[in-house]
């Protein structure tokens, strides 16, 4: 898959690369062929002109005739053509030729060929070819009239060898063919280490995406560029990294529930062992099998956390949204816990701004919540301790607080007690018969009616956990 990417983005770039210089290189071709072809007809025409006033010099006798052959010769050599010049009747008057494009001696020979028809009706014409049979080879001819006194009195045509033009086009278009190799040569060593930038970490992503698969989450992409390619690879190592991270708290969480769920089962078989075996006296059995009844209960208040978290989790639970008065929800709390608030010989203070406070939420859910800070309030607080209950209004939210003079939360665990089985001091909060499964499930609900919940704490000054609710609209 990737090696045909690799190939398919290089063969597009060589069938571009090479398609363009085809084309620059055939259009500069012909347009060199055209220019210099229109240049050499140019100089001969020019040349021409320049015969036509000498020979009218020599008519009128201002130059004798060795002048005129002197520029003849000038001109011949200069450029390297064969210059004819005939009469009305196409006989050849003048004769020069420098070139050795052929031994016949043109001189007094009669010109029939069209052309010459042509020139005489006063046309200059332009020729590439062998001039009917004249030449061996091509040869570009530019034939023009000589005018004396202002009327056709015979024709001058000019032959310049082919040979020589084409040496000039075969060098241009030697130079165009050179650069045109060197640059798809360039351009193919370019592409190769563009394409190979591009896939290089495909490649990577799709080697490493498959450890993935098979539950190998160490290895990340090597990011090279910012581009779009850099990007998706920082993604994907944002992807592993969080697959990595699901998959730690995934392990620890069956660990953990096993864990959870082995202790009491453990204790509860040695009493019912005991009291089965007799090992247990009868006075105590009584004694061992509260502890056992217990134990159940307690593993009944894992399980049940167990479930609500799976179903927060799984966005299985749906919030029965109702207008309730919070304060009267924490009164109700208050008053089911009076009994184990005064065993501890705790004080409480309530300080709500109003009598009702009506806020948008589920009341069971709130009352759960209520219950979990409440209960690690009274669990983590020293006895005879003071707890702070408060609720006010700010705009449309209301904001519940919670707040004992407990030990407090030290500053780099306040990230953590959130996670599930999550506990500070694993052994002495076992011993208060948390799970560290609280929190967690307060969070989530929380989050669940779209709200935050705060931690402000520092160690050794108790804690106070606040979160927010949706007031209800006034009626
Ligand atoms: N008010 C508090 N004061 C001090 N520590 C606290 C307080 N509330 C929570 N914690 C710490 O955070 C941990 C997690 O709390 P959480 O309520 O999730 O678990 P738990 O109370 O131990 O068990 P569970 O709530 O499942 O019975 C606690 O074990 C405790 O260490
Ligand atoms: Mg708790």
């Amino acid at each position: 898959m990737s090696r045909s990417l690799f190939v398919r983005q290089m063969v597009t770039y060589l069938v571009i690369i090479l398609t363009a210089l085809a084309i620059l290189a055939i259009l500069l071709s012909s347009f060199f062929q055209n220019y210099i072809m229109e240049t050499r007809t140019a100089e001969l025409v020019r040349e021409g002109e320049a015969i036509s006033q000498y020979i009218g010099y020599y008519l009128s006798g201002l130059i004798d005739t060795r002048t005129l052959h002197y520029q003849y010769q000038v001109i011949d050599r200069f450029l390297g053509v064969t210059i004819w010049v005939t009469d009305a009747r196409g006989y050849i008057w003048s004769s020069h030729n420098s070139t050795q494009l052929d031994a016949v001696e043109w001189e007094n020979e009669k010109l029939t060929i069209d052309e010459f028809v042509q020139v005489l009706e006063g046309n200059t014409i332009t020729r590439v070819g062998r001039f009917g049979e004249s030449f061996p080879v091509p040869v570009l001819t530019v034939g023009m009239p000589l005018k004396i006194n202002d009327k056709v009195g015979g024709t001058i045509f000019l032959h310049s060898p082919i040979k020589g033009i084409n040496r000039t086009l075969r060098d241009t278009y030697m130079s165009i063919w050179r650069s045109a190799i060197i640059s798809t040569v360039l351009s193919i060593f370019i592409s190769y280490f563009i394409t190979r930038r591009i896939t290089n970490p495909l490649i990577e992503m799709n080697m490493i995406s498959r450890e993935i698969a098979t539950g190998n989450f160490k290895r990340r992409v090597k990011v090279k560029t910012r581009d779009e390619v850099g990007q998706l690879a920082m993604n994907f190592n944002a992807m592993a990294d969080s697959l990595e991270k699901l998959e730690l708290m995934r392990r620890s969480f069956v660990a953990n529930v096993s864990h959870e769920l082995k202790s009491p089962l453990t204790s509860m078989r040695g009493y019912i062992q005991g009291v089965l075996d007799h090992t247990i006296s009868n006075e105590d059995r009584e004694k061992y099998l509260a502890i056992a009844l217990e134990e159940t209960e307690r593993m009944n208040r894992l399980i049940n956390d167990l479930l609500d978290l799976s179903q927060i989790q799984t966005g299985q639970f749906s919030l029965d949204i109702k207008v309730l008065d919070i304060n009267e929800t924490i009164r109700r709390v208050l008053i089911a816990w009076e009994d184990r608030i005064n065993e501890k010989g705790m004080d409480i203070e309530v300080d709500f701004d109003q009598e009702a406070r009506l806020v948008e939420g589920d009341p069971d859910r709130l009352q759960q919540v209520i219950i979990n800070l409440l209960d690690n309030a009274i669990k983590f607080t020293r006895e005879g301790g003071l707890i702070k209950l408060k609720t006010w209004q700010y705009k449309e939210k209301v904001f519940v607080k919670v707040e004992d003079q407990g030990p407090g939360i030290p500053e780099d665990e306040i990230a953590h007690i959130w996670e599930p089985f999550y506990q500070i001091d694993k052994s002495r909060s076992r011993v208060k018969g948390g799970t560290g499964l609280g929190l967690s499930i307060v969070k989530k609900i929380i989050e669940g009616h779209g709200q935050n919940i705060w931690l402000n704490s520092e160690k050794g000054k108790g804690s106070a956990f606040i979160f927010s609710l949706r007031a209800a609209k006034k009626a």
